[in-house]
């Protein structure tokens, strides 16, 4: 497995800015909810990718004034605000990749979960406009709690007779990103180096890392596996809780974000070497029809799980893996119970 997924986006992008990109930049991309905490930083990203042609930014307000900003970088994509429910189908028609961080964020002593009364209809509303007017793209979910909205996605899609689970992606990188920079400072290894898979789902204890696969080789004592694991999947509330009401991860989740939409735009670009952990539908483990592990991406998508990953588990990454079935397995169920009874 490479690493080549690690290099740091921002030298690659501002290296091919001014070097002409290996091809030209021909992909089309919408971020849906462009205008919030994460979906600002995420399309500046986004802008420095020499892949994309387009940048649609789609939002409900406050979008119009990021896309003339943005539009000033001296980068390929050509960006379009997009503003309100009317204009929705324009900013998806033609697209490649759809990413969706639309919907509130958590508050200091609120779960993931107690997002769900909100963002699930916003999934919902969202992901029915992906199925009528770019019915054949990639679509990467941020909305929290992504445990349920992905199988929220998953069953709008199939409602609409496009389902297709190769290009149906809960962004769980962000749990992959803090993975490897806790580690390397714990361990004081470059972070360049550094790849943790992390498993499961996107809420804490579902959040599994399984620092036994850390590479490079990499040994911890029990106490450090149990801290690291802990902050791992707690990582975000740190950053809520620190924000204090103002919000949650928005620029290391762009970062995060970015790197994911980097990795299907290169898959879809016929690189056949990009692996990413991502939340998905999954037959790795039995009971669970969605799962985060590590897949390999290829130009339509899934092309296949890393199993070696989730094999030879130490016992304390076992037990872990089995305490969070029935938790995922609930919000797995909640999200698809929600599709099917609405009208
Ligand atoms: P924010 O409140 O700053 O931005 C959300 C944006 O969504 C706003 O601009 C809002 O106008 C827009 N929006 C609301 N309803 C919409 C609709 N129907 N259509 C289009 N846009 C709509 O929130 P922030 O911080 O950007 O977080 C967004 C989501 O990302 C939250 O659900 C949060 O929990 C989630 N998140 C996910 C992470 C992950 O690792 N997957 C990490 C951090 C946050």
């Amino acid at each position: 497995i490479s690493l080549r997924n690690h290099k740091p986006l921002v030298t690659v992008a501002a290296r091919n800015a001014d070097v002409r990109p290996r091809a030209a930049a021909t992909y089309k991309a919408a971020v849906l909810g462009a205008g919030g905490g994460i979906g600002q930083p995420l399309s500046l990203l986004l802008k420095m990718s020499p892949l994309l042609s387009h940048l649609n930014l789609y939002d409900i307000a406050n979008v119009k004034g990021v896309a003339a900003d943005l539009s000033h970088c001296n980068t390929p994509s050509l960006v379009t605000p997009y503003t309100g429910a009317e204009e929705l189908a324009e900013s998806l028609k033609g697209v490649d990749l759809i990413i969706i961080p639309a919907g509130v964020p958590r508050k200091p002593g609120m779960t993931r979960d107690d997002l769900f009364n909100i963002n699930a209809g916003i999934v919902k509303t969202l992901v029915e406009a992906a199925a009528d007017y770019a019915p054949k793209a990639w679509i990467n979910i941020i909305s929290n709690p992504v445990n349920s909205t992905v199988p929220i996605a998953a069953e709008v899609l199939k409602k609409k007779g496009v389902f297709d689970p190769k290009k149906l992606f809960g962004v769980t990188t962000l749990d992959v990103v803090r993975a490897n920079t806790f580690v390397a400072q714990q361990k004081t290894l470059r972070l360049i180096d550094v790849d943790v898979p992390v498993v499961g789902g996107h809420a804490g204890i579902t959040i599994l890392p399984l620092l036994s696969k850390t590479r490079p080789k990499t040994e911890f004592t029990q106490e450090e596996i149990e801290k690291l694991t802990v902050r791992i999947q707690n990582a975000g509330t740190e950053v809520v809780e620190a924000k204090a009401g103002a919000g949650s991860a928005t620029l290391s989740m762009a970062y995060a974000a970015a790197r994911f939409a980097e990795s299907c735009l290169r898959a879809i670009d016929g690189d056949a070497d990009v692996y990413e952990c991502t939340y998905v539908k999954s037959d790795v483990m039995q009971e669970l029809p969605f799962f985060a592990s590590r897949v390999k991406l290829g130009k339509d998508g899934v092309e296949a799980f890393v199993h070696t990953d989730i094999r030879g588990l130490t016992e304390y990454e076992e037990k872990a893996l089995q305490a969070l079935v029935p938790e995922l397995k609930g919000s797995i169920e909640k999200g698809i119970n929600f599709v099917n009874k609405q009208p």
